[in-house]
């Protein structure tokens, strides 16, 4: 039944786009998220359960345990549909799907607590200031800073003694993906008063921002330190074409990551690093006309290689905040080109197909052999927050709020 009247919406929505030459980009998106997302989170509510979904693959949602790294952002999606429409429908929902990730706050094998908690808690907690949600938060940054390694001066990314990462020899690898888990950090100092939060994300950026970088401002994925000394053992990538390629992905992290940290310390090194990162996406040979980047900006075979819409949602958010603190039109100008490109049908699914999730076209790991050329929930969930950064700043808001 539900199935019938969505989709009935849809049809009736897409032909009050067809009529119109070019419509709003975020009401256009707006009504064609309430479609496909309305049908993801029926999917995953099935039977009574709440599960998390992360990717629609051989004609299957693809659901995943609370401790993977992308638990999180269905969560946010939903909470960034209640965001965009007001509607008390998806804050029901968020809420569901926030609560499931619970006893994340708790967990200290790997670093990515930031994301997923500062998505779903984070989320609920700015937008419906809920009871407990700022607890978890605290618990979540105090878990993350068991993996400060003080003599380095970074959170060490992943464990060494299992999985496929203890096949490298690495001893304290961080990715450069790491720089998003520090706003929960930068939140938990401001929770809770204690500023031992906020000096190890800014000891951890530092670091980063010193090691990371190559001098055309493209970034390595991993350096791996020694935990003692901080000696830089080794550059090099996990999920990238080669070590010394520039992985989409890793690119987008480090724009995006590095603004934020502006944002909470003002300090602006931070920002002419991703002025400095936006420099190298937007010049380099290999960007396409529709800035939707391929995985890896070194590929051997582009153009016939996968694109990843998920780097490039990431990076129209990651540019309007950039453009905010910057007041440089050139990078909200590329960020609305982005969404465009995003927002056509190379990259949108139709209204009633792709399982349910908004983009299509995204890469997870090209060498695992994993979720190539997919839709991804971390693209859905960055999509959305640059349509809220999009539409705030036409308000005359601040885009981040
Ligand atoms: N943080 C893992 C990824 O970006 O694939």
């Amino acid at each position: 039944m539900y199935l019938k009247t969505i989709l009935a919406t849809a049809l009736s929505a897409t032909a009050i786009f067809a009529c119109s030459v070019r419509p709003d980009i975020i009401k256009d998106n707006i009504a064609n998220a309430e479609i496909q997302t309305g049908l993801l989170m029926e999917a995953s509510e099935e039977g009574d359960t709440v599960r998390i979904p992360s990717s629609y693959q051989n004609g299957e949602i693809v659901y995943v345990p609370a401790d993977d790294w992308v638990s999180g952002f269905f969560a946010g999606t939903l909470w960034y549909m209640y965001e965009l429409t007001g509607d008390e429908k998806w804050a029901e929902h968020a809420r569901m799907h926030t609560e499931v990730l619970e006893d994340i706050q708790y967990l200290t094998w790997h670093h990515d607590v930031g994301f997923m908690i500062y998505d779903s808690y984070g989320n609920g907690l700015r937008l419906k200031n809920i009871d407990g949600y700022k607890e978890v938060c605290i618990n979540t940054a105090k878990s993350l800073s068991t993996r400060f390694r003080p003599g380095a001066g970074v959170l060490q990314s992943w464990n060494v003694d299992r999985g496929w990462q203890a096949e490298r020899g690495w001893e304290c690898p961080v990715i450069i993906d790491n720089m998003m888990n520090l706003e929960l950090l930068f939140k938990a100092t401001e929770f809770s008063g204690d500023p031992t939060y906020a000096k190890i994300a800014v000891s951890h950026a530092d670091k980063t921002l010193e090691n990371h970088f190559r001098e055309d401002w493209s970034c390595y994925h991993v350096v791996d330190y020694d935990p003692e000394t901080g000696a830089v053992r080794r550059k090099c990538t996990a999920q990238g074409y080669a070590d010394e390629s520039a992985w989409a992905r890793g690119q987008a992290w480090a724009l995006y990551g590095f603004t934020t940290a502006y944002r909470y310390t003002g300090d602006k090194k931070y920002l002419d690093l991703s002025e400095n990162v936006a420099e190298y996406l937007f010049n380099s040979p290999t960007m396409p006309e529709d800035l939707v980047p391929y995985w890896d900006f070194n590929a051997p075979g582009i153009p016939d290689e996968p694109r990843d819409a998920s780097s490039a949602a990431i990076i129209a958010s990651g540019l309007y905040e950039l453009y905010h603190h910057t007041g440089k039109a050139v990078y909200k100008d590329r960020a609305d080109k982005i969404l465009e490109s995003l927002s056509s049908p190379a990259y949108r699914a139709e209204p009633g197909t792709n399982g349910g999730f908004i983009l299509m076209h995204s890469v997870g790991s090209i060498p695992h052999g994993s979720s190539i050329d997919v839709p991804l929930n971390y693209a859905d969930y960055y999509f959305l927050e640059a349509l809220i950064r999009k539409a705030n700043i036409e308000k005359g808001l601040p885009p981040v709020k």
